[in-house]
């Protein structure tokens, strides 16, 4: 039996609407569980609560109501074992590609030598070498979520947390990324929470695909994806996979 990664039961989650004094209810009863190693995307409409879960997930939000853990211990705030992606990448301006991704490395005291040998191991595997001293003006937005990642991946955290984070990219870029999240993956096997809008991006990526509600937000239906890895482009075109997409636009749709 696998290990739990993270839970959450029965979390409610409400934030008081700014210049009113009402509450608007965000999350209302979500539960949620992800085990060792598995890639769960969810999906759900805009505004339903995703980005909220994350975060409560994350530890910068609490939730009104209802428990979470990670690995069985309540999760109380944020961790390096629970690294963030968001959409848009968190760099810093004033730092260079490398400097950036071995920016937790220093943070966590490894030794400068060793430092640097990881982080030129790190810009190999999401393939920026050659840009190691380009500032992230200088780079195009999919480049700049390669460091992003690799910035969050360096400190080995157990999960990813992973806020639609390839949504502001064009669809070629988008699909190098998962191409490039999926081999990191494979080879670490973190556990992974994804949250997207893209019904075929969850089709293509996940082990499993929870759908929530309109707010308040909770898991309405949890779908196993059933096709086989390494899963090409050309799955996007089989009846099987047309037909479980069509099933799960229905629902996010309703
Ligand atoms: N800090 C906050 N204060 C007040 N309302 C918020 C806050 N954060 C999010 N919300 C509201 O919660 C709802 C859900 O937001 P969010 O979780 O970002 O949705 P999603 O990511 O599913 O699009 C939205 O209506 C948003 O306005
Ligand atoms: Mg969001």
């Amino acid at each position: 039996m696998k290990r739990t990664d993270l839970s959450a039961n029965n979390i409610s989650k409400c934030f008081l609407q700014p210049g009113e004094d009402r509450l608007l209810y965000v999350l209302e009863d979500m539960d949620f569980e992800i085990k060792e190693g598995e890639f769960v995307t969810i999906l759900g409409p805009s505004g339903c609560g995703k980005s909220t879960f994350l975060n409560i997930l994350a530890g910068f939000e609490t939730a009104n109501q209802g428990q979470t853990f990670c690995c069985g211990e309540p999760i109380k705030g944020p961790s390096p074992e629970r690294a963030v992606v968001f959409q848009s990448p968190v760099l810093f301006p004033w730092m260079d590609v490398k400097s950036n991704i071995m920016y937790g490395l220093k943070q966590v005291g490894k030794k400068k030598g060793e430092a640097q040998k990881i982080t030129a191991e790190y810009i190999s595997a999401v393939g920026l070498e050659g840009f190691e001293n380009y500032y992230p003006c200088q780079l195009s937005g999919g480049m700049q979520q390669r460091v992003a990642l690799a910035r969050s991946l360096i400190l080995n955290p157990k999960v990813l947390l992973m806020d639609e984070p390839f949504a502001a990219l064009d669809a070629q870029t988008r699909y190098s990324m998962q191409q490039l999240l999926l081999r990191l993956w494979e080879s670490n096997r973190q556990t992974i929470v994804f949250i997207t809008h893209d019904v075929e991006e969850a089709l293509l990526l996940s082990d499993r695909i929870c759908i929530m509600s309109k707010r308040p937000g909770r898991i309405i239906e949890e779908i196993s994806v059933p096709f086989e890895w390494p899963r090409p482009i050309s799955l996007t075109g089989s009846g099987d996979f047309s037909q479980l997409k069509s099933h799960i636009l229905s629902i996010l749709l309703d």
